[in-house]
């Protein structure tokens, strides 16, 4: 094993280059907690948005970065009853998910399923959780029709199909490359920009019932243009009293969450496609990937150490 962690930080705000790896002592796992070796991690527009900096973030430098992970449990805790050394887990932590051995609390972990792939379980519990409780915080009954902007991206792509899977109806947005992966998955492709709203009112005559923007402020002008009430509008991507709508993203891990949207990935019910994959040593390139704004799914870092990680260059075809 490995005697140091790598971690991810950046000691100033600004673009991915201010990301450096530096390396660490391995720390033990304290009561409660988990050492998990990492061998796949989500990046997420959150994390380039603290990155950058701003007066909503309060972010003491120098500070570690990264939200959803995956790895094998290596060392646990006292107290530590439901997970052992060698587990498989992916999980969300409050931040710093970048780094090859984390430290982090049980509860933030679910077992991941052997037929999972590590970039795939590296990519989903952060975007997965916030899809299933952004989506739950609607009413909504089958039959009805609902709009999902950015429906290619991390969280759009799950709503929008965890939406179908309850026989819902589902249009939503993307640029043309994406259309034919959204119509795979049974949701109905608008390209985004000024004609959208056009092409929602002629597929959908009789209105939308309710929608959910993964974008920003123009997705919801448009969803207001098409007449959707305020209080059915849910948005992850904007500040919602700039229009009098919702936000409701993802609220405290739920292992019974995480379980269910394991099994229905691995059952082929949802998809969260990789975009591009990167190894943990390239995280600024995964970002810049990342910040072009366009991508079917997630882009991950994923550990290459085979010391550490086996089989990871393997399993996501690089
Ligand atoms: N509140 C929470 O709990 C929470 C949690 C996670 C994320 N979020 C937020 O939710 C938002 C979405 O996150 P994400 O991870 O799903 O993002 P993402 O995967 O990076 O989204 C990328 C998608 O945006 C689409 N897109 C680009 N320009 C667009 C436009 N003009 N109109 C509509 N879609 C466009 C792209 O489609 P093409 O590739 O086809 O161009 C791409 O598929 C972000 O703002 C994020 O910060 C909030």
């Amino acid at each position: 094993m490995r005697s140091v962690n790598r971690v991810v930080r950046f000691s100033r705000f600004g673009g991915p280059e201010v990301l450096e790896l530096v390396d660490e002592p391995l720390r033990d796992p304290g009561p409660g907690e988990v050492r998990v070796a990492l061998r796949a991690a989500g990046l997420n527009p959150a994390d380039a948005k603290r990155r950058r900096g701003g007066p909503q973030y309060a972010v003491t430098l120098p500070t570690g970065i990264g939200r959803e992970l995956a790895g094998v449990v290596e060392a646990v805790g006292s107290g530590v009853s439901r997970l052992a050394a060698g587990d498989q887990v992916f999980g969300a932590v409050p931040d710093g998910a970048f780094q090859t051995h984390l430290v982090a609390a049980e509860n933030l972990f679910a077992l991941k399923p052997a037929l999972l792939p590590w970039p795939v379980a590296g990519g989903l519990a952060l975007v997965g959780q916030t899809a299933w409780d952004a989506l739950a915080s609607q009413p909504l009954a089958g039959g009805e029709t609902i709009l999902v902007s950015a429906a290619a991206g991390g969280v759009g792509g799950v709503l929008a199909q965890l939406a179908v899977l309850r026989g819902i109806r589902v249009i939503g947005s993307a640029s043309a490359g994406n259309h034919a992966w959204l119509r795979s998955r049974g949701i109905e492709p608008v390209e985004y920009g000024p004609g959208l709203v056009a092409a929602v009112r002629a597929l959908s005559p009789d209105g939308i019932t309710a929608a959910f923007d993964l974008h920003g402020p123009s997705s919801v002008r448009q969803f207001l243009e098409l007449g959707i009430p305020p209080h059915r509008i849910n948005t992850n991507a904007t500040d919602p009293s700039l229009f009098g709508i919702r936000r409701v993203g993802r609220g405290p891990t739920s292992i019974p969450t995480l379980d269910a949207l394991a099994a229905l990935v691995v059952a082929d019910d949802i998809e969260l496609p990789i975009a591009a994959s990167f190894a943990f040593e390239r995280v600024v390139q995964a970002f810049q990937r990342l910040e072009t704004g366009h991508l079917r799914g997630k882009v991950v870092i994923v550990s290459d150490d085979p010391a550490v990680l086996p089989g990871t260059v393997e399993a996501t075809g690089r």
